[in-house]
């Protein structure tokens, strides 16, 4: 029977961590260095709603100051955009997030591509070779560390990851790698899956289908992560049978209470990370390279 991977926990942990970051950021240059980020939601969508509602309150609960801007589902691209150009260019503003997905009118790629990396909160315009010392997307950070955190080194290990978005899959092959696992990614288009994540040490899903993976595909002793989060009757469910899955692993993350907690964490990880670098406070990423 595995053991569960606490999300929950982990991130209080994380919170806490920053919130102590923000008050010596702020006990060293003022209150004006205090982190904070705007938040974007386009539409009505009510999960996007209740997402953005806990992204601002895990904000408050960690000295990060909140801006929710909400606009209506008929808002044209070029208002986003503009929008997004005005954010840029606003000193005051220091980590701006826009809450996907958008209405289909809207180009997802145009909208991430115009908000500044420096203020880019999510990550996604993280170069190729961040290290966890860097601002990285949130969801892999958020996986390596709990990884870490429950002994798990990657170095040498298969890893494998059915999903190839742009804000997971993909990202989340390179932090892998750059931690020295062997990986493979899985996508739609892969002939025979369960033939991939039966050889997994390691695996991580990320398809947005309930139930996806099913105990026949996991590898005994496996560390099974599920970053799915889908929505059966009002009621979050993963992309892993977990019951199923557990008599397998020997590490899972329960849905809710997994990933979840965790991305929402190190959003504000990385809106600490923006301001630090905003007052020239030195970077984890410069202590590290000081100290090699
Ligand atoms: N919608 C679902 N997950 C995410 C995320 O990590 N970032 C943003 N901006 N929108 C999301």
């Amino acid at each position: 029977m595995a053991a569960l991977i606490d999300g929950k926990a982990i991130a209080a942990k994380v919170k806490a961590e920053v919130a102590e970051g923000a008050e010596a950021l702020v006990r060293e240059f003022g209150e004006e260095a205090r982190p904070n980020m705007t938040l974007i939601e386009v539409g009505h969508d009510p999960v996007s709603q209740k997402l953005v509602g806990m992204k601002a309150k895990d904000c408050e609960a960690a000295g990060v100051i909140p801006t929710v801007i909400s606009l209506s589902a008929a808002t044209s691209e070029t208002k986003l955009l503009r929008l997004i150009d005005r954010l840029n260019r606003d000193d005051d503003v220091k980590a701006i997030l826009c809450q996907l997905p958008l209405p289909e009118h809207i180009s997802t790629k145009k909208v991430l591509a115009a908000i500044a990396p420096e203020k880019d909160v999510d990550g996604f315009s993280a170069r190729i070779d961040c290290d966890d010392y860097d601002v990285a997307a949130c969801t892999p950070a958020a996986v390596m560390r709990m990884l870490r955190e429950n002994g798990v080194d990657v170095a040498g290990r298969h890893c494998v990851v059915v999903g190839r978005s742009n804000i997971v899959g993909k990202p989340m092959a390179i932090q892998l790698l750059l931690n020295d696992a062997t990986v493979t990614v899985c996508h739609s288009r892969t002939e025979d899956v369960a033939a991939y994540t039966r050889m997994a040490d390691v695996l991580i899903v990320e398809v947005g289908r309930a139930g996806y993976i099913t105990a026949d595909m996991i590898k005994e002793g496996a560390v099974v992560i599920d970053v799915g989060m889908n929505y059966i009757d009002g009621r979050p469910t993963g992309d892993v049978d977990f019951a199923g899955a557990s008599q397998k692993a020997s590490l899972i993350t329960p849905v809710p209470g997994g990933v979840g907690p965790m991305t929402r964490a190190y959003l504000l990880v990385n809106a600490l990370k923006l301001a630090e670098r905003r007052v020239g406070k030195e970077t984890d990423a410069e202590r590290k390279a000081d100290h090699e």
